[in-house]
């Protein structure tokens, strides 16, 4: 099995790289800190040397384009990718790129990441693609003609926003490409204990306090993506959202043709500049 995965150097990501890596013939992790990943890759008791480390900042299309590129001369064949990087900010920031930041690291850089590897995705018997969601996208407040509330900024309804976007953009995928032989899944891991929220400000802050004692570990939190990543799943369940290993009820709009239609339209034309030819 060759797997790429993004937020592989903490929390929930750190827990997929140990349960997964034994299982690999190969495996890609897309950092933004590449001394943490080697780090990571030490600590592992085996199969180190089949593991490779790309630089890939999410919140930097262009080095996100180069990591699909490095990527692509590793492997002509992926058979699973993870998106599963992603993080909450208490403040609106403009990446060099124009995007909201929130959009950018946990939507638009995943987006161009898997456009750019659906050729790799699709060149053996067909493909997964893993991303990480959330039960806050019921909390989704979408403004059409601002995706990026870029106008209308708030933390958490930017964290909301995209986790509902991961599972529009599940749904397309499997639309678009399942007769190609992509699968595509969303899932949320649970209430986990990783770095997630810590630079936050202000309530959300507190009630993550407030949370601390009883969220789950890691490695908990890891295992609904370990088990889409690793079982053979129900042809009808492409493009589904899961919890606790199992199909789990997402809201209306994570069905909406016209939202997911929108997303992806919106999507294509911000990735365009990182496409050369293709
Ligand atoms: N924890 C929860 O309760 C919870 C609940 C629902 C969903 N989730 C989702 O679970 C996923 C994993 O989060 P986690 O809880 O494991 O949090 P975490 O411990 O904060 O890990 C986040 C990972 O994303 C990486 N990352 C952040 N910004 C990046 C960027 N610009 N480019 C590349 N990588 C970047 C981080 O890299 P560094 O190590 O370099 O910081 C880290 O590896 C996220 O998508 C999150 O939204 C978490």
């Amino acid at each position: 099995m060759k797997i790429a995965i993004t937020g592989a150097t903490s929390g929930i990501g750190t827990e997929k790289v140990k349960a997964l890596a034994p299982l690999c013939e190969q495996m890609f992790l897309l950092v933004r800190n590449e001394k943490k990943a080697r780090d990571l890759i030490h600590s592992l008791p085996s199969n180190q040397e089949k593991i490779s480390v790309i630089y890939c900042n999410l919140s930097d299309l262009s080095s996100v384009a180069k990591a699909a590129t490095t990527l692509s001369q590793k492997t002509t064949q992926l058979d699973v990718l993870i998106n599963n990087a992603g993080g909450i900010f208490p403040e609106k920031s403009i990446t060099t790129d124009g995007h909201e930041l929130t959009f950018c690291v946990n939507h638009l850089g995943h987006f161009l990441l898997t456009y750019l590897t659906l050729p790799l995705l699709t060149s053996g018997k067909g493909g997964k693609i893993i991303s990480v969601s959330s039960e806050a996208h019921k909390a989704a407040n979408i403004i059409e003609e601002d995706l990026e509330l870029k106008n209308d900024f708030s933390s958490f309804k930017a964290y909301a926003n995209v986790k509902l976007y991961n599972l529009l953009f599940t749904k397309s995928l499997a639309e678009k490409f399942s007769d190609k032989g992509i699968e595509a899944y969303a899932l949320h891991p649970g209430v986990v204990n990783t770095n997630f929220g810590n630079q936050s400000k202000g309530i959300f802050k507190f009630i993550l306090f407030l949370a601390k004692p009883f969220m789950i570990s890691p490695k908990k939190g890891a295992q609904t993506g370990i088990y889409l990543a690793t079982n053979q799943l129900d042809q009808r369940s492409n493009g589904g959202y899961f919890k606790k290993r199992k199909l789990a009820k997402a809201t209306k709009d994570a069905s909406s043709k016209k939202l997911r239609n929108l997303l992806w339209e919106y999507s294509i034309k911000q990735i365009q500049p990182f496409l050369g030819n293709k």
